[in-house]
């Protein structure tokens, strides 16, 4: 089968199957290319939620259709590669919280979104790239726990300086591969184009970033600024999206390491056997189902 002939297929089992594509700002570009919406992790969920479809093709990692599963239950939610994972995610499990919890009584837990549902069960509330700031902001306690990046946790302790985040050490083997020495070095060859990153770059490299956001708030910013070119400090598969939105603009990849393995992982014959086979479908036990939602519902509360 051609590309086009798959592409074809796609379609047409699409409205077959009354589905949707998402696809997330790190999928190669055929992906993002033949999806119905391309967005980040949490914003996927809420589309996925909102839709009238009645199956979500979820084109990411494992948390993010999950995450999708835990608003969506009545869904059929799928997964085309079944071991596309995070590590990040990986890092933490619901023991290590409820250990946590039995030693520091009364600490509220933020985790990212970037996390198991059994994670976001034993967390207090949950939080993205973009609102974690907000997140910490919005609880009482003086001292909080945040899980499991490091980065996007110092980031955020740094905001909010009159409260004590204790940092749980996980961290994305992607963002935190860059190297202070690659900023200097793309600086000095491209001294005047502003450097857009995630949060999940380590803090010297965000140091000296112009702008931290998530992908969303990097697409955001690209497009709204009078500037025609800039250096993006986040996955490769951000190049697409921000090209096909900003022709006129020209974008640089901050360093050639950053490539997320799994993000990869999904092709387009992935994506057509996913929607011609039912594959691979997400199941959740109800009560974990709604304990995780629970976390999940106390951000979306929270103002943006
Ligand atoms: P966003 O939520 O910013 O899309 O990021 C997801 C992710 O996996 C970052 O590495
Ligand atoms: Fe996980 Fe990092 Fe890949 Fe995002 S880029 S899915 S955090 S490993």
């Amino acid at each position: 089968m051609t590309d086009f002939e798959m592409i074809k297929e796609i379609k047409r089992l699409k409205i077959e199957k009354n589905a949707i594509i998402l696809a997330h700002n790190y999928q190669v570009s055929e992906v993002q290319d033949i999806a119905d919406f391309v967005g980040d992790s949490f914003g996927l969920s809420k589309i996925a939620y909102e839709s009238k479809a009645t199956t979500i093709v979820f084109c990411g990692v494992h948390f993010m259709a999950e995450s999708a599963k835990i608003l969506s239950p009545e869904k059929k939610v799928l997964l085309p590669v079944k071991k596309a994972g995070c590590p990040m995610a990986d890092m933490i499990t619901g023991e290590s919280i409820r250990n946590f919890k039995a030693d520091n009584h009364g600490v509220p837990v933020v985790c990212y979104v970037n996390t198991s549902a059994e994670v976001k069960a034993e967390s207090d509330i949950c939080c993205t790239s973009s609102n974690a700031v907000n997140v910490v902001n919005s609880l009482d306690s003086d001292r909080i726990l945040f899980v499991p990046d490091q980065n996007l946790g110092n980031y955020v302790a740094r905001q909010v300086p009159e409260k004590e985040i204790i940092l749980f050490r996980g961290f994305c083997i992607v963002h935190h591969r860059v190297e202070i020495e690659e900023v200097d070095e793309i600086r000095r060859k491209l001294p005047d184009v502003r450097i857009l990153a995630h949060p999940e770059c380590q803090p010297e490299v965000l140091e000296k970033s112009d702008f931290v956001g998530s992908t969303s708030q990097i697409l955001k910013e690209a497009k709204k600024s009078s500037d025609m070119e800039f250096i993006i400090g986040t996955e490769i598969g951000m190049l697409h999206v921000l090209q096909k939105e900003n022709p006129e603009k020209k974008f640089h990849i901050l360093s050639l390491a950053l490539v997320c393995e799994n993000m990869k992982k999904t092709s387009l014959k992935d994506v057509y056997e996913a929607i011609k086979g039912d594959k691979y479908e997400m199941t959740l036990d109800e009560s974990l189902r709604i304990r995780a939602k629970k976390s999940l519902e106390r951000m979306l509360e929270i103002k943006e």
